[in-house]
């Protein structure tokens, strides 16, 4: 069993990364420690300047999430935790992917369009090409399990596509040289929506923090943001069905199930028929329960710069080893002499 999955150091990491991947990393991690695999988390900082960037917050950034990550239960002692661009073997491969991937995949792929918007032409070349270095990032290691959130999945399929069509192009059915990963999605938090906009996810690049309960908030702030969430004047249905068409208020269902554990049938067995008034202090509380350890960790481990640079400098150095073989493999398959 082998984990792979990144997280982009850009804006501040919020519920939705928490509940729809970093959650789910450390339950991996556990697992993969028991099944006498590995779990390999990282940071995409090489995926970060796809898009406009302030050098000095990337940095900044990176090291914060860092610090969140551990935080949340990543253990360096457990799993590997490390910084893309430490690991040079991402970019190496990624131009050795470029070869196979194909242009009418990536023009398929429903981020780019968002992210380009309008303004295609002007979209970096790196925006376009990013899923070739997520698949990369995964292939690189053999990964079996990528956890994500659902907003990943068709990048997860690209890689599959890639190291498909690269085995059986450069490589023989006994002996692939890439494996293909499955991606990990957990089924009841895979998509937190804006707190503004239930037709939005829930996004570290939407201007408004408002939409977003970020990692670091606190209490108050919080409490705050759920108590403004948009909502209905509806009370609760006693059952999901009953929310089909009111996406703000299965979102938040949604949000409080997750956080507890249980099924938005659940949820709404205790809360059906009250309304907002009564379901967002209980939602409020439930947040602050889970997420306020993580911040008061957040904030000590944040303030120990040297004690980061030492979980990156280990963790790149793990990664190296582990990435070596497979990339050495990849220039062998394709006919590259590299002495
Ligand atoms: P990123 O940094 O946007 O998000 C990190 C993880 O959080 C999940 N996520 C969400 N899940 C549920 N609801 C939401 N509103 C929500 N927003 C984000 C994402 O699905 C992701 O799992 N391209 C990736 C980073 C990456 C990567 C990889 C992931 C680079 N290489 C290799 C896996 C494997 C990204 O930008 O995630």
């Amino acid at each position: 069993m082998r984990v792979v999955s990144g997280i982009q150091p850009t804006g501040q990491p919020h519920l939705g990364n928490y509940l729809g991947a970093i959650r789910n990393y450390v339950k991996l991690q556990d697992e993969a420690v028991a099944a006498g695999g590995e779990c390999m988390i990282f940071l995409a900082d090489l995926h970060a300047i796809s898009m406009p960037h302030d050098p000095a917050e990337l940095h900044a950034s990176t090291l914060e999430l860092v610090a969140t990550l551990v935080a949340c239960g990543v253990d360096p002692n457990k799993a590997v935790l490390f910084n893309q661009a430490q690991v040079p073997a991402h970019s190496e491969l990624q131009w050795l992917l470029n070869g196979t991937a194909r242009m009418g995949w990536l023009n398929r792929m429903t981020q780019f369009k968002d992210k380009s918007g309008k303004n295609r032409e002007g979209a970096s070349v790196a925006l376009f090409t990013y899923p070739v270095l997520q698949a990369a990032d995964v292939l690189l290691y053999q990964a079996t399990h990528v956890p994500v959130g659902e907003d990943q999945k068709q990048h997860l399929e690209l890689a599959r596509d890639i190291a498909q069509k690269f085995n059986n192009d450069f490589a023989s059915e006994e002996a692939p040289v890439f494996t293909l990963p499955d991606p990990i999605i957990p089924p009841e938090a895979a998509r937190i929506m804006s707190l503004r906009d239930g037709s939005a996810k829930m996004s570290k690049s939407d201007p408004s923090d408002m939409s977003r309960i970020n990692l670091a908030d606190d209490a108050d702030t919080m409490a705050k943001k759920v108590k403004k969430a948009k909502t209905d004047p509806e009370p609760l249905p006693s059952e999901a069905k009953g929310l089909e068409e009111r996406a703000e208020a299965l979102n938040l269902v949604a949000i409080y199930a997750a956080l507890a554990g249980t099924s938005v049938d659940a949820v709404l067995g205790d809360f059906g028929g009250q309304g907002f008034g009564a379901f967002k202090p209980a939602l409020a509380e439930l947040l602050v329960e889970t997420l306020s350890p993580i911040r008061d960790r957040f904030v000590e481990l944040k303030a120990d710069r040297e004690a980061l640079d030492a979980i990156l400098a280990r963790g790149a150095a793990q990664a190296r080893e582990l990435a070596s073989p497979t990339l050495k493999a990849a220039y062998e398959a394709l006919g590259l002499i590299r002495g």
